[in-house]
């Protein structure tokens, strides 16, 4: 009895480890430039695989005569199950070492100087859901989607010109206009964004999953103002819509476009380095100066939408990389973290600062995503304030 009890746990395990590499399989190939077609099928796939396959492991391993709940042994089993079995136990160990690293992390984390947690749906007097997919999602209990952050955090930035310090950086990413998370939320969220001063402001892409949204900029982007300026880049979800139309849209607005480019900027008299990446979905990565070339400025920031570029920016000797993409993983488990992170390192930047030198990175949670739910995990709006 006692070794069937065991083998049930390993059942279990085995099952928890087929659903990491699903969810690792999903993750990573939405990293990449693939068709919306073959994303969406991966996607229907992991959604029949997840709930079915341990049911018919439950049977097929663990009931059916000479199963291992039923005095069998593992070795017994076809060599076609010992091998989907030794698959799963991989997954399983995967899925050990994922949550390992993110407590972790999580315990060495530096919280937001400060915060303030805004029930947006409670100031509007209910939820603007408007006619948009997912309104199912939009409405379901606990769902974080209609709240909002603003957080304050300070980046310790080695290389900042003295002329820079205490810098205000806002950091706004994925707004994902879709119309299901309704434009009162928006014009809500951005009228407040127009209240706090900071000097520049920094968009790092996925604004549009429906153009028919598009006249919601007036109310939205084209409020905020920086003296030393407004840049963007776009993301995937625009890149499968009309991008050189929503580039148009917000240069119209007085943003600045930096995708696949690199550009000088002047700040408080200080020339600092801006570029965006909107790699591996539109253009390249832009062409950066060397370090030492005599009229490099001091101080380079990056824009870049995926965090997946992080090892090119440290190559590339940047101070300052922002991105968005990954949601925070949208919603965050107990104990297990975030799940879903569409990255090939798979849940290890879905948000937060990393310092990996020379290099700080900013992943913001964003504000929305295509699917309206969030648990644990706020839609995100960060104030930066850059100091040596
Ligand atoms: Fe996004």
């Amino acid at each position: 009895m006692m070794i069937e009890i065991v083998n049930g746990f390993v059942l279990l395990a085995l099952a928890a480890g087929h659903a990491e590499l699903w969810v690792a399989a999903i993750n990573r190939v939405h990293a990449f430039r693939l068709s919306s077609a073959f994303l969406h099928w991966t996607r229907r796939l992991h959604d029949v695989a997840l709930p079915c396959f341990p049911l018919v492991l439950l049977w097929r391993v663990g009931l059916m005569e000479g199963g291992v709940l039923r005095g069998g042994r593992w070795s017994q089993l076809p060599v076609g199950w010992q091998i989907v079995i030794a698959a799963c136990a991989v997954g399983f160990v995967g899925l050990l070492v994922s949550v390992t690293r993110w407590q972790l992390r999580r315990r060495h984390s530096e919280p937001a100087d400060s915060s303030e947690r805004i029930d947006v749906a409670g100031e509007l007097g209910g939820r603007p859901i408007g006619p948009g997919p997912y309104q199912v999602l939009a409405r379901l209990p606990l769902n974080e989607t209609f709240e909002l952050e603003i957080a304050q955090k300070t980046l310790r930035l080695p290389r900042l010109p003295d002329a820079l310090e205490g810098l205000r950086v806002l950091h706004l990413s994925d707004v994902h206009f879709l119309g299901t998370i309704d434009r009162p939320y928006f014009d809500f969220v951005f009228d407040r964004l127009a209240r706090i001063q900071v000097d520049v402001i920094a968009f790092t892409g996925d604004l549009f999953d429906n153009l028919a949204c598009r006249d919601w900029l007036t109310t939205t982007f084209a409020r905020l103002e920086a003296p030393y300026g407004k840049l963007f880049i776009l993301g995937n979800h625009d890149w499968y819509l009309d991008s050189p139309a929503i580039r148009r849209d917000m240069t119209a607005l007085g943003w600045t476009d930096v995708g696949g480019i690199s550009r000088t900027l002047e700040i408080r008299g200080e020339p600092i380095l801006v570029a965006g990446s909107e790699y591996p979905w539109l253009g390249n990565r832009p062409q950066l100066p060397g370090r030492d070339e005599p009229q490099a400025p001091p101080l380079r920031l990056l824009l870049g939408h995926s965090p997946d570029d992080l090892p090119w920016a440290r190559r590339h000797s940047v101070d300052l990389m922002l991105s968005g993409h990954n949601h925070g993983g949208q919603c965050i488990l107990p104990v297990i973290g975030p799940v879903y992170s569409p990255s090939r390192f798979g849940v290890r930047y879905a948000g937060g600062t990393f310092v990996d030198p020379p290099t700080v990175l900013h992943v913001s949670r964003g504000l929305s995503g295509r699917h309206p739910l969030r648990w644990n995990c706020l839609p995100e709006v960060t104030v930066l304030t850059l100091r040596r």
